[in-house]
């Protein structure tokens, strides 16, 4: 029998395109119409032949935009994650009153075309509720957060694959102990909080996968070396906590002209899989500004870039697959909350895998490529 999974049917198909092929060859069948290429065959299936997976972030808007987008999302994809309709300050604007209506659209759509759903995020610093400013400074800062991360993963029980429970809870230059970022409190968030918030979650949705998110620990800096350290004593933290934490996101900002260091790198991530920890990159994309200006460079840049950086994240087996903020250029977040990053930049990003036409880049097959040569899961 077929399965449910789309690739699963395009795999069937095209495996009787095949046969029909041998037995035309053979004589026994009138030669039928010849197969078209597979112009659908999208980064899910490359990744899906390493027992790994691709997705990304769309938003509301663009699943009401619909069109050639979100058929190019259907085509590349097998995980989605909505940019902010999960965020605490969309869901619950007036207090004590949640609205997941504007989220609901995106779980819909992943519904529709058999898209795993990522939760973003329990609980964030950025994107709060107005309303919540003021108690988060207060004593009544953590259970206010509990019951909002117990509020939203209860929500989407059973319909979320995987959440990031907390994001970004690191920041080095706040210099606490533990690189605890002081935000929104304007004291440190405890570990032994993060780690409730860990229990909520759980409690809230047993069956979905719980990872802690963050950024900045890629390259070869000083404040990263931090961040990395920053990010693996929370995580040894929450597991001392017994916090059910099953992985580590890893968003992945990356960027063109930037130094690093793939051995440093690819013990971060030994030393996150010893630690029984799955790894996700989530929210990836490769910032050109510092690259040159011509647009065939650039894109070359990018896409090598991203070869040096995927191929040292892939050889980790925990890695279990890779999401893009955004799919096309005209989406990304670079182009409408930096249009001008430094001087040099005069030219709209491209730190995407399809171009503003949602043709396909250079850094689409540096994606492809990369899981092709990764080991398999
Ligand atoms: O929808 C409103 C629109 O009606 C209004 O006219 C406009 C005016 O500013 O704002 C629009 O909302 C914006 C929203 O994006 C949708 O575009 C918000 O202001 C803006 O703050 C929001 O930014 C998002 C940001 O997170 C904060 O939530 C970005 O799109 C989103 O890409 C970004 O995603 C974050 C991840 O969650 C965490 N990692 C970093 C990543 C990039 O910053």
């Amino acid at each position: 029998m077929i399965g449910a999974n789309p690739l699963d049917r395009r795999t069937a198909i095209l495996g009787a395109a095949g046969l029909i092929g041998v037995a035309a060859t053979a004589g026994l069948l009138t030669p039928a119409a010849p197969v078209p290429p597979i112009a659908p065959y999208g980064l899910r299936c490359h990744a899906a032949r390493r027992g790994m997976s691709f997705g990304c972030e769309i938003t509301s808007a663009q699943v009401a935009a619909g069109g050639a987008a979100m058929a190019a999302v259907v085509a590349e994809a097998d995980m989605v994650v909505p940019s902010v309709e999960m965020k605490w300050g969309v869901t619950e604007q007036v207090e004590g009153r949640p609205d997941y209506s504007v989220a609901e659209t995106v779980a819909a759509f992943a519904k529709a075309h058999g898209l795993r759903l990522r939760g973003h995020a329990g609980f964030w610093y950025l994107n709060l509720p107005n309303w919540a400013r003021p108690e988060l400074a207060g004593p009544g800062a953590e259970a206010l957060i509990l019951a909002r991360v117990t509020d939203v993963v209860g929500h989407f029980k059973g319909r979320v694959f995987e959440w990031d429970v907390v994001n970004e809870a690191i920041e080095p230059r706040d210099n606490q102990a533990g690189a605890l970022r002081l935000a929104p409190f304007g004291r440190p968030v405890g570990a032994g909080y993060i780690a409730d918030c860990f229990h909520a979650a759980h409690d809230a949705d047993p069956a979905a996968w719980l990872f802690y998110n963050d950024f900045g620990v890629e390259y070869d800096t000083e404040l990263e070396d931090q961040r990395r350290a920053g990010v693996i004593g929370l995580l040894r933290e929450l597991k001392r906590h017994r916090a059910p934490v099953h992985g580590l996101g890893l968003q992945s900002h990356i960027g063109v002209g930037r130094r690093f260091n793939a051995a440093k790198y690819r013990a971060f991530l030994a030393e996150v899989a010893a630690l029984g920890l799955k790894i996700r990159i989530t929210e990836f994309d490769v910032a050109d500004n510092m690259a040159p200006a011509d647009i065939a460079s650039r894109d070359a840049a990018v896409a090598n870039e991203a070869r040096r950086f995927l191929d040292t994240a892939f050889d980790e087996r925990a890695v279990e697959g890779l999401l893009c903020w955004g799919l096309s250029d005209r989406d990304s977040w670079l182009r409408q909350q930096h249009p001008v990053r430094v001087p040099a930049d005069r030219y709209p990003e491209r730190p995407l895998p399809l171009d503003d036409e949602l043709r396909r880049k250079p850094l689409w097959q540096a994606i492809a490529t990369a899981f092709d040569a990764a080991p398999s899961r």
